[in-house]
């Protein structure tokens, strides 16, 4: 700078314009200009500090004054973005090695697109209005690495425009228009390990449309419209990694199509339309980490279909219209971390669909509208199951033990079922359970004791049942209210019936409220009873705790002593050498009136009876006197 200081003191106005217009590179004066400027310089009576100070001050700046053109930035790499943009940039950097355009309105690469960027190993083109490629257009950039067209409007393409790239490695079409794609186009493409082909139109693909493509690792054909793939199509692709089908049109896949993808490690085939698989379809894909299948037409998979593949880390199978599943059909997957079984028509399943599951953590198995029964064992070998999520199936009933392998189980979801009741101990052991859901099902009541080994309890949802609060719900009532914190929907977990509780939330009733319940039962049965079931029936309609008075037919129970709150006993039983009877005071008028009138009946015929009682007396007396006269 001092040497800088110097010179610019020692020159004229002229001069110091013109540097100050020099060192501001990149802008749009020519490389001839500033070769002026430096031949002034040269010129000038100070050379040798001036070489130092173009040494330490021009040069780093000459680099940059290559020739960037307008809306670019050229540092590492040449970026252009601009709608003004209608071809590849001609005056570029000579040795650009890295050029990318976004969002410009290029139409057409030409034969002499590159012809200037001998080292050019990426060309990336985002957003542009491409549609057509000259045959010749990358055959001057022969070194190429890497070419990205996407998001244009690329219908076809020129046979042999890639024949001579035997370097590149990744080549990318997506979010284009192609409708074919030539056997040729990816002829002597022998470095490629990348291809993607997604959301184009593509319909079917020759046979041996990859045959030269040993090193491909990534094949995507997503969002396309394939309906169909030859059995060989991917037989040269020893070494895939990765291959994407998803989103397509497939309604079969030929047996034996991906015998030869020994290293592929993710198969994706979601949101297409297959409806069978061929048995043993996957069987050679011992590395197989992640396969999609989900959003298909799957009526159901044959046996042993998930065989050998010890590597498995995520299946999906959800949104199929599954209908039913054979008995063998997960083999070891130990470690399968999530699995998703949600939205078929299943009715139930296999017991041991998931028992070769030992690593899971999150089982999705919910929004099966069929779905009616589980099998008692079929949660028994998920040791490290923490999410468990059957939400919104058809459940009526669950299975004393269902549940109680799951030791590290954390959330259960059981919302949106048609659970009536639960066995008091199916939670037991749950000792890190956190999260029950059990909203929107049809729970009429709830043991206080179905939450006892809950330690870790921290949500218990319950609204939206039909909680019927009677003496049943006393020790689950009792639950909540000393549990409330637990119970976020607490206000409206609330009473169905009785009549006199509806609305009435379970946290809200007081124990005192069923001082009533305490009353013994008696369990008898003997068929004069069927005799009396009217009578009993008529009471349960009449005051639903004596529902379990009317049991199967074969047992019945029932109340000593029935109260109506606060009020007075309104039913006895007795029971009686084999009979059983049912004493109801009603409580309504007419029925008052029925027994007013009994009452009187009674109390006339008993005056009568004496009154008869005492004149009979009266004439016997008479008699013995007449016969003792
Ligand atoms: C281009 O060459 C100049 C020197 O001539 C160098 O400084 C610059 O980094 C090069 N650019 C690239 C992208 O290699
Ligand atoms: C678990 O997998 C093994 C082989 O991987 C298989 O032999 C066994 O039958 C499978 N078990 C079930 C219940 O499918
Ligand atoms: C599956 O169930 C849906 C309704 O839930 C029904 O529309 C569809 O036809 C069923 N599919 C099969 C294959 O049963
Ligand atoms: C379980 O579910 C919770 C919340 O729904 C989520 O944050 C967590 O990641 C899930 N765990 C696993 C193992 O999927």
């Amino acid at each position: 700078m001092v040497f800088w200081a110097v010179f610019l003191l020692s020159r004229g106005q002229d001069d110091l314009i013109n540097f100050v217009h020099f060192s501001n590179c990149c802008k749009e004066e020519t490389l001839q200009q500033d070769h002026n400027i430096i031949q002034k310089i040269m010129d000038s009576n100070f050379k040798g500090i001036l070489w130092l100070a173009l040494v330490l001050f021009t040069l780093p700046r000459l680099t940059c004054h290559m020739n960037c053109p307008p809306k670019c930035t050229c540092k590492d790499q040449v970026n252009c973005y601009d709608k003004t943009i209608k071809e590849v940039p001609r005056e570029l950097p000579p040795n650009t090695t890295k050029l990318q355009l976004f969002n410009t309105k290029v139409n057409e690469l030409n034969e002499h697109s590159f012809k200037f960027l001998p080292l050019l190993s990426r060309f990336l083109l985002v957003k542009s209005q491409l549609h057509i490629i000259h045959p010749m257009a990358f055959h001057s950039v022969s070194k190429i690495r890497s070419i990205i067209l996407v998001s244009s409007y690329l219908s076809n393409l020129p046979a042999k425009v890639f024949s001579t790239l035997t370097e590149l490695v990744q080549l990318s079409l997506d979010e284009n228009q192609l409708e074919t794609i030539s056997p040729e186009l990816f002829k002597g493409l022998v470095a490629l390990e990348d291809l993607t082909l997604s959301s184009n139109k593509l319909k079917r693909l020759t046979s041996n449309v990859f045959d030269d493509l040993g090193n491909l690792r990534l094949l995507n054909l997503g969002r396309n419209s394939i309906y169909e793939l030859p059995s060989t199509i991917f037989h040269s692709l020893t070494k895939l990694n990765k291959l994407y089908l998803y989103h397509n049109k497939l309604d079969e896949l030929q047996p034996g199509i991906f015998d030869r993808l020994v290293a592929l490690e993710e198969l994706r085939m979601q949101q297409s339309q297959i409806s069978s698989l061929p048995p043993r379809v996957f069987w050679q894909l011992r590395n197989l980490k992640v396969l999609y299948l989900s959003n298909n037409q799957l009526q159901t998979v044959p046996k042993e279909s998930f065989y050998h593949m010890p590597m498995l880390r995520s299946l999906t199978l959800h949104k199929n219209p599954l209908i039913s599943l054979p008995d063998q059909l997960m083999g070891h997957m130990p470690d399968l971390r999530e699995f998703n079984l949600y939205g078929t028509n299943l009715t139930t399943v296999p017991g041991n669909l998931f028992a070769n599951m030992s690593g899971l953590l999150s089982l999705n198995f919910g929004l099966n509208a069929w779905l009616k029964d589980l099998p008692s064992d079929l949660f028994c070998c998920l040791p490290n199951l923490q999410n468990l999520t059957l939400q919104s199936n058809n459940l009526h009933h669950l299975h004393t033990q269902l549940f109680s392998r799951l030791t590290s189980l954390q959330i259960l979801r059981l919302h949106q079922n048609k659970l009536q009741n639960l066995p008091w101990d199916i939670f037991q052991g749950l000792g890190k359970l956190s999260i029950i859901d059990l909203k929107e099902n049809q729970l009429k009541t709830l043991s206080g004791d179905i939450f006892l080994s809950n330690v870790a309890l921290r949500e218990v949802h319950l609204s939206n049942n039909t909680w019927n609060c009677n003496c049943s719900i006393r020790g689950f009532a009792k639950w909540i209210r000393e549990n409330e914190h637990v119970v976020p929907d607490r206000e409206d977990t609330q009473c169905l019936s009785p009549m006199q509780k509806v609305s009435r939330a379970l946290n809200s009733l007081h124990d005192k409220e069923f001082d009533f319940c305490d009353a013994t039962t008696v369990s008898y049965f003997t068929t004069s009873l069927q005799t009396q079931t009217t009578t009993l029936l008529d009471i349960e309609e009449f005051y639903p705790t004596t529902k379990t008075l009317v049991t199967d037919g074969r047992s019945l129970s029932f109340y000593d002593k029935l109260m109506v709150e606060n009020g007075p006993d309104f039913v006895h039983h007795n029971f009686h050498s084999g009979w059983v009877y049912v004493w109801s005071l009603p409580t309504d008028t007419s029925l008052t009136g029925l027994l007013m009138f009994s009452h009187i009946f009674l109390v006339t015929t008993g005056v009568f009876l004496i009154l008869a009682t005492m004149y009979g007396m009266y004439r016997l007396d008479r008699i013995m006197d007449e016969l003792m006269a």
